[in-house]
């Protein structure tokens, strides 16, 4: 499966690049900085040059799934959850319609269903997420929405609890969110499906498995 990772070089999407490549995918890795390329070739990913916030199209093309792993980060302001994580997004599911990409699954976050909610320096972040998983799900396309909780560098324990809604909150690793991410990929149960994860007591695969 060939795969294109937008986030890449982000902390989630560099775990994901290296899992796609150890699982025998290709992993189209997105960067927006050529001086990115040779550390996402090390991880076995294919670079590619684009930018979410200019004509990220190209990209996409040739591909069999995308994961939206990317974002304008916790230190950017409001202007970049709207270009980045609502626009961004958006932007890849129509390259996706146009170059026919079927998969898609994106990073969403928990609480993107209900904005108002969180905390005030959240809420335009919970708004993007919750507008992209929105154009995603009116796409047509056959999509994943995964919803971690807060995400940790901790080392990854290969156990998760996933759910529709979970009934709590909490926190995942990056590492097991890409070893979800890597589950979902290739898991036609979890098609059209909305679902939080957060660290747990289930083998991944049997979690995903189990949607
Ligand atoms: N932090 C949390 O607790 C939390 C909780 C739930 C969900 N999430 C979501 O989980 C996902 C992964 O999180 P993470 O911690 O791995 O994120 P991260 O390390 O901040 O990585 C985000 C990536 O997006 C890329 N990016 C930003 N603007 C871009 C643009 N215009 N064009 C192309 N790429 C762009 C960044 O590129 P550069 O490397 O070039 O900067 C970076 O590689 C995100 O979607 C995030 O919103 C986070």
């Amino acid at each position: 499966m060939r795969v294109l990772v937008a986030g890449s070089h982000g902390q989630v999407g560099r775990h994901l690049v290296r899992l796609l490549s150890e699982a025998g995918h290709e992993a189209r890795a997105m960067i927006r900085d050529d001086s990115q390329a040779g550390e996402m070739e090390a991880l076995g990913g294919t670079p590619v040059v684009a930018d979410l916030e200019g004509d990220p199209s190209p990209a996409a093309k040739g591909c069999d799934a995308i994961v939206f792993t990317a974002g304008g980060g916790p230190g950017s302001g409001a202007a970049k959850k709207e270009t980045v994580d609502r626009q961004g997004a958006v932007k890849l599911i129509d390259a996706a319609g146009e170059h026919g990409v079927r998969r898609y699954v994106m990073v969403s976050a928990m609480g993107a269903d209900d904005p108002e909610s969180g905390s005030e320096g959240m809420r335009p972040y919970l708004r993007a997420k919750g507008q992209a998983d929105d154009a995603l799900r009116e796409s047509g396309l056959d999509f994943t929405i995964v919803r971690p909780g807060r995400l940790t560098d901790d080392p990854a324990t290969g156990r998760v609890d996933a759910a529709a809604s979970l009934g709590r909150r909490g926190e995942i690793t990056r590492e097991d969110t890409a070893r979800v991410l890597l589950a979902t990929l290739t898991a036609t149960n979890t098609h059209g499906k909305t679902f939080e994860v957060l660290d747990g007591d289930t083998p991944i695969d049997e979690a995903v498995n189990a949607l």
